[in-house]
């Protein structure tokens, strides 16, 4: 399969999709979303890939939905199109995924990196919502899953104001996992996708899934949902090669990985 504007490899155990709109600061389109969720596909019906780092340049990991592709939509379009409904895919996507993020991630580039389970960002990256300062508002899952991560005040201050916030801002307000140097932002998102691709794949792909029931449900149902899940994993050759692993003293050898 042939990408016009992502770039897409493996490394080991691990999927790489690397944005590729240089000239457009990676602004997301209409045919970068659907090649996104193409690679993603590929990636999920693929067994011998455990997790996947999406990642951008070190100018901008996406500055936004592409403004000259919908400055010319109307309602009837943007509608009809569910206009960027698809990037549902990425959040539903089942495996872990990592957003590797340097530069701007502003608009549906701070939303993607807010679809995946773990933002790690280097040190010049800034987050923001300037949705607002072109008339419209967030599209992408700004207003419901920043508000989910990083609560309302700052939501609220983000979204209305369209401000910009830098990397230590993002990191304290839970937005962002951990911070490093932008030279070292790749190498160290591939051994953290590495690091969960060496894990039995069930467990793995469950534990994200109940993580994500607690951004969706009551906290009754979402602690039922876990006990039934984590009960459901001692039916597993990886849950006793683990636990014997441990009581033998050695490196467990995951079947299901
Ligand atoms: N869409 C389309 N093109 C974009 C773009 C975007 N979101 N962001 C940048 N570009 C283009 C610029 O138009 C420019 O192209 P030309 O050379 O052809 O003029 C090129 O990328 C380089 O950009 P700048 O010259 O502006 O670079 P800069 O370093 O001066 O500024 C920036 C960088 C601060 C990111 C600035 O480009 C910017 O503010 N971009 C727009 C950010 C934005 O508003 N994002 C939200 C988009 S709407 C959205 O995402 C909706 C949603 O929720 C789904």
């Amino acid at each position: 399969m042939s990408y016009d504007t992502i770039k897409v490899e493996t490394r080991g155990r691990v999927g790489l999709v690397t944005f590729n709109r240089p000239k457009a600061m990676n602004a997301l389109n209409q045919q970068m979303m659907r090649e996104i969720v193409e690679a993603l596909k590929a990636f999920q019906a693929d067994a011998k890939i455990g997790a996947v780092v999406l990642t951008g340049s070190e100018k901008a990991f996406a500055a936004g939905a592409d403004i000259k592709d919908m400055q010319s939509m109307d309602y009837p379009a943007a509608l009809m199109v569910d206009l960027w409904g698809e990037w549902e895919d990425l959040g539903n996507f089942r495996k872990p995924t990592i957003a590797a993020v340097a530069g701007y991630a502003l608009g549906g580039g701070c939303e993607v990196a807010l679809m995946c389970d773990i933002v790690i960002a280097a040190d010049n990256a800034k987050f923001g919502q300037p949705e607002i300062t072109l008339g419209v508002i967030p599209g992408m899952g700004g207003t419901q899953r920043l508000a989910r991560s990083i609560g309302k005040a700052k939501t609220m201050d983000l979204v209305l104001t369209g401000r910009l916030m830098d990397v230590q801002e993002a990191e304290r307000c839970g937005l962002v996992a951990r911070i490093v140097p932008a030279t070292d932002l790749l190498e160290e998102a591939l051994r953290t996708a590495d690091k969960i691709a060496e894990f039995s794949l069930p467990a793995v792909m469950l534990a994200k899934e109940a993580v994500g029931r607690a951004f969706e449900v009551p906290l009754a149902e979402g602690l039922r949902f876990e006990r039934r899940v984590f009960h459901s994993l001692f039916a597993t050759e990886d849950q006793s090669e683990g636990m014997e692993a441990f009581v033998q003293k050695r490196s467990p050898q995951f079947k299901n990985r």
